[in-house]
């Protein structure tokens, strides 16, 4: 450590501090630091030159003001100390030294002994304590596993085709991080455009290091105790999604080279044909004119506005790839606009920055000008006129040069706007896809004010997910890259960025036609990943133009049928997914969920990274091993059910639950009360009747669900046009009482039944309907219950009459 420290100047001892209201300024040897204090848990620490620090501005923040709290602050002979009503925070004088304890004097987060803050030119570092039993979480998109001490990572927006499971950086850059310790959660922003680096214990055994190449050293600290609730702060400084529209939840077959309308409209009858369930088809560079952003190849994709209107029709949504590069060449008006305007990324001696993208040489437009983002979102008006409905935006980390064989793009004499401050590429980067993102997200906004934009971006940095769904790029068709998948997902999730997916089926072969030419042709390797990227938030199918094809009918009947019945599974399901985003949309939390968001206080999750959570109650156990005949699961404390075959086992156990190939093991928690809609081959085929409840109960037990409806679609939820009902079930000694209240909010559902499914009980003595005992029948009738002796479910089917209603069920 000493070595490493070296050639750093450090901090030093403080020479003076003072108050204002909840800033606290200390000057130090050689450099100022400010602390923050934002709430009882949260608070902001920067270091500058002087008592006035750098222009205040971050791309990532949405909230900037605070509420005061009243705070505490005593000074003693060695160190200042700041008391809020959660934390103590200690600032020792000789050295700098900064201590969080909580209220019962555990310490959350402490810097190491000597100095701890260190420059050296313009980099910066910073070096905690890093106890031997403190996990890592977040980081956003990285390879690795769920826990991330012992890695490395730099936060470098970077293209990575053909990443491998150790390759770093890649697309997306969150210097973010979750610390867990004896039960106590912390999490760390650095908000820093720059290169970010963090060393969690990859160089040394006792440290963590977080530091930067440039920029200021500007972080923010949430305290939990629960991830729960560092996400929440997070997610309160940095925003939370705007609902995706509900579309965009099923399932998504795209790939690169569907060369023409004719080959997009085969795999539309395909999907159908086979009664695969789906919402999306992703068109990619091939609807384009020579690659060109915001053109339209008309001679193979006539009649845009028709075509996509039949599409929609049959019920499928398209989406078009954008990416930032623009063609340089004369008389093409995107070009033209750019350059007279001075739109584009410009170079220090003259003229603009220019790269290789597909189109060839392009410029690329700066998205860190508000006048250009203007600019780029009015265009996004051509693609919806011709019936688009959302968009993709690619290649924005910025890929600048596809054939470094051929060029030697450099970023060195590239100046950016920032704010008038004209900055380098390096400075910039990192938010480039986030302000692409945004551009299109307002321009979505714009031409359509009153529809959910619907964007899927590659590169994003923290705030990303208010504007975009993020998928993990070109990904390799790999059982090592369907297992990663889990780990690096779940960590999205945890980073804010919950709406989440990787390439189902992978994108690239060529790692595997490498090593193994029959890879891409295992039919038990693409259902596999199908069953696992149906419980994906963002679940797509997608490959690169020199992949074999790899929709779901290309694996034979067998696995077409198995896939079929995993997306199917999804559809049935979501309901519920779509109320893990409305949660989403009010406290952060992801939908795909590690273990470990749920059981923080069992160890054994901490690094659990095959198995994840749907929200609180779906366990969902893929199969990511060729050939598994026996797969060993954890259930977390608690009762959970087979759901395929209704077994009931006891938590905190290892289970060892036979599999083949048909099926993955999901396990539902005792307790859960799961809204589902019937079968449908995509949203609004039909309507939502009935409204179908799977209800878990165990002997005994209370739970309850708020389910939330609105239109789907529309901005009027933020307008209060939502209904809720709430879900009561109380379990005493085997009898259930099931109580639906009565429905609340101005948005009006259709007419409909409610189809009840008490899961896995059984024979039952006597069912009541407020009060009233009900006739047992043979099958689904109104009024009626019946017993289906196959998964010993009871079936009721009553009216949703939106007014509260109470069953009651003695067994
Ligand atoms: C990039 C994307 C990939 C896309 C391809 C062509 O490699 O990551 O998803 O298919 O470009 O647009």
């Amino acid at each position: 450590m000493e070595k490493f420290r070296k050639n750093f100047t450090f901090i030093g001892k403080i020479k003076s501090f003072k108050q204002v209201e909840n800033e606290l300024i200390f000057e130090a040897s050689h450099k100022f630091i400010k602390i923050i204090i934002l709430s009882n848990k949260m608070f902001r620490i920067r270091m500058g030159d002087s008592e006035n620090f750098a222009f205040d501005f971050s791309y990532s923040i949405i909230k900037t003001k605070w509420e005061k709290i009243p705070i505490k602050v005593k000074e003693t002979d060695i160190a200042i100390i700041i008391q809020t009503q959660e934390l103590k925070i200690i600032v020792e004088k000789s050295p700098y030294r900064l201590i969080v304890k909580n209220n019962d004097d555990q310490i959350i987060w402490e810097d190491i002994n000597s100095s701890a803050i260190g420059w050296k030119d313009n980099e910066i570092i910073y070096i905690k304590k890093m106890p031997e039993d403190e996990h890592y979480y977040g980081f956003g998109e990285k390879t690795g596993g769920l826990d991330k001490r012992g890695y490395s990572y730099r936060m470098h927006t970077k293209e990575s085709p053909f990443y491998q499971t150790k390759t770093d950086p890649l697309y997306q850059a969150h210097p973010y991080f979750i610390g867990l310790r004896k039960n106590n959660a912390y999490g760390v922003f650095f908000d820093n455009t720059w290169e970010t680096f963090f060393d969690m214990g990859k160089g040394f055994k006792d440290f963590y290091i977080i530091g930067a190449k440039n920029g200021e050293l500007n972080l923010y600290f949430f305290y939990g105790p629960t991830i729960k609730e560092v996400i929440e702060q997070y997610t309160e400084l940095i925003g939370r999604i705007m609902l995706p529209p509900i579309w965009s939840l099923g399932f998504v077959q795209c790939r690169w080279g569907y060369k023409d309308a004719k080959k997009v409209n085969e795999i539309a009858s395909k999907l159908r044909e086979n009664k695969i369930s789906s919402d999306m088809l992703v068109l990619d560079l091939d609807y384009m004119k020579g690659k060109r952003v915001f053109t339209w190849n008309d001679e193979t994709f006539p009649d845009p506005e028709n075509w996509t209107k039949i599409m929609n029709e049959k019920g499928f949504k398209l989406i078009t790839i954008i990416d930032p590069g623009v063609k340089v060449e004369d008389g093409y008006y995107m070009h033209d606009e750019g350059v007279k305007n001075d739109y584009f990324v410009k170079k220090t001696d003259d003229g603009f920055w220019h790269g290789y993208v597909w189109p060839g040489k392009t410029y690329f437009p700066d998205y860190t000008k508000e006048e250009v983002r203007k600019w780029w979102g009015e265009k996004v008006e051509f693609l919806l006129n011709k019936g688009i409905s959302g968009i993709w935006n690619d290649m924005n980390e910025i890929s600048y040069n596809i054939q470094p064989y051929l060029h030697r793009v450099k970023t060195k004499n590239t100046i950016f706007y920032d704010n008038g401050l004209n900055t380098s590429y390096e400075k910039n980067h990192n938010v480039y896809g986030l302000l692409m993102a945004k551009a299109t997200h307002e321009g979505l906004l714009k031409c359509q004010p009153n529809k959910r934009p619907w964007i899927l971006t590659r590169s994003g940095f923290p705030g990303i997910h208010r504007y975009a769904a993020v998928w993990t790029g070109d990904n390799t068709s790999n059982w090592q890259h369907m297992k990663m998948s889990i780990p690096m997902l779940c960590n999205m999730g945890l980073s804010a960025i919950p709406n989440v997916g990787a390439d189902i089926g992978g994108f690239s072969p060529w790692i595997n036609c490498l090593r193994k030419l029959v890879m891409r042709l295992d039919k038990n390797f693409a259902t596999r990943w199908h069953q696992l990227g149906a419980f994906y938030p963002f679940a797509r199918n997608h490959c690169v133009i020199f992949a074999r094809p790899q929709e779901p009918w290309e694996f034979g009947e067998e696995a077409l049928e198995i896939i079929k019945k995993y997306i199917l599974l999804r559809y049935h399901w979501i309901p519920y997914l779509y109320n893990l985003f409305v949660e989403c949309s009010k406290n952060g939390l992801p939908p795909m969920r590690p273990l470990i968001l749920e059981f923080q206080d069992d160890e054994i999750c901490y690094n659990i990274d095959d198995q994840f959570m749907w929200g609180e109650h779906i366990l969902v156990a893929p199969v990511i091993k060729k050939n598994l005949k026996l797969h060993k699961i954890y259930l977390p404390e608690g009762i959970w059910f087979d759901y395929w075959s209704g077994e009931r086992h006891h938590g905190k156990i290892i289970k060892s639950l036979p599999v083949d190939w048909h099926e993955i093991p999901i396990l539902i928690r005792a307790g859960a009360i799961i809204p589902c809609q019937p079968d449908m081959e995509y949203f609004r085929e039909k309507e939502i009747n009935p409204l179908i409840l799977e209800v878990y109960p165990d002997f005994n037990l209370e739970s309850e669900y708020t389910f939330q409806e609105d239109d789907g679609e529309s901005l009027e939820y933020l307008r209060e046009k939502i209904c809720t009902t709430q879900y009561i079930l109380s379990c005493k000694n085997g009898d259930i009482e099931f109580i639906i209240g009565a429905r609340k909010g101005q948005f009006k559902p259709n007419t409909r039944d409610y189809l009840i499914l008490f899961k896995f009980i059984g024979t039952v003595k006597n069912i009541e309907l407020d009060g009233t005992s009900l006739e047992k029948a043979s099958d689904e009738n109104l009024n009626k219950w019946y017993l289906d002796e196959r998964t010993n479910d009871i079936i009721i089917k009553i009216q949703d009459t939106g007014e509260k209603r109470i069953i009651k069920i003695n067994k």
